[in-house]
């Protein structure tokens, strides 16, 4: 049993830069919250929803969560009390499973390498979590993703370690900081699966 999410979290966290994850992602979203969950002790949805949580001085804003998945961190941000939640993913195997947890204001297919299917800032706040990496969404992508988010707005992100050095993610997320787009609340590292090594990073950055 274990050896087969062994298998794909293997897969997953070595594609290469250009590589789609597609696939893999609409073949693992039966099975990927019990892994995750059960398996994996992942922890990134509860600690990104209890982060924007205390950012925040109010619930009544909209959130847009990209790269949503199955909808684990739809569920931790509703259990926090948002209710205005929209998903975005590129795998409609993973849309079918957010779907079904009924915590989400609206969820749309679309690919984050891209030009996103959102006005200009209206967001209140953004996540993205285990999103960003090789084959996923890199770092020349993460303004495309703030451009949605009002002035004053939230993005909070998590992502695996090896990605954050390899992707340039310090840097991408220093530089946007030197250009008075965001101002970074917090930088810092975790482990976020608790039954595994997994070393991650922690970002919560303001827009300005
Ligand atoms: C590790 S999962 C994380 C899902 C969810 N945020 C969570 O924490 O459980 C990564 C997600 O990113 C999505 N994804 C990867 N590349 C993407 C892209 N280019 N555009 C949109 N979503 C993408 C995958 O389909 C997958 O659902």
């Amino acid at each position: 049993m274990r050896d087969k999410s062994d298998d794909i979290l293997f897969r997953v966290s070595n594609l290469g830069q250009g590589d789609s994850s597609r696939d893999i992602y609409d073949d693992w979203s039966d099975d990927y919250d019990r892994h995750l969950l059960a398996e994996f002790g992942y922890v990134s949805p509860r600690i990104a929803a209890v982060e924007l949580g205390a950012a925040v001085s109010t619930r009544e804003l909209d959130v847009v969560d990209y790269g949503c998945g199955t909808g684990l961190v739809g569920a931790a941000l509703a259990a926090e009390g948002f209710t205005r939640i929209d998903g975005l993913d590129i795998s409609e195997g993973m849309l079918t499973q957010a779907r079904a947890k009924g915590v989400y204001r609206s969820l749309l297919c679309a690919d984050l390498t891209g030009p996103i299917a959102l006005a200009d800032a209206t967001y209140g706040a953004a996540c993205c979590i285990g999103s960003m990496g090789a084959g996923h969404v890199a770092a020349e992508h993460v303004p495309e993703m703030l451009r949605p988010l009002a002035p004053g707005g939230i993005f909070v992100a998590i992502m695996n370690g090896a990605y954050y050095e390899s992707g340039g993610f310090e840097q991408a997320f220093r530089a946007l900081q030197d250009a008075g787009s965001w101002q970074i609340r917090k930088l810092e590292q975790f482990n976020y699966m608790t039954e595994l090594d997994r070393p991650g990073w922690l970002l919560v950055a303001q827009k300005t």
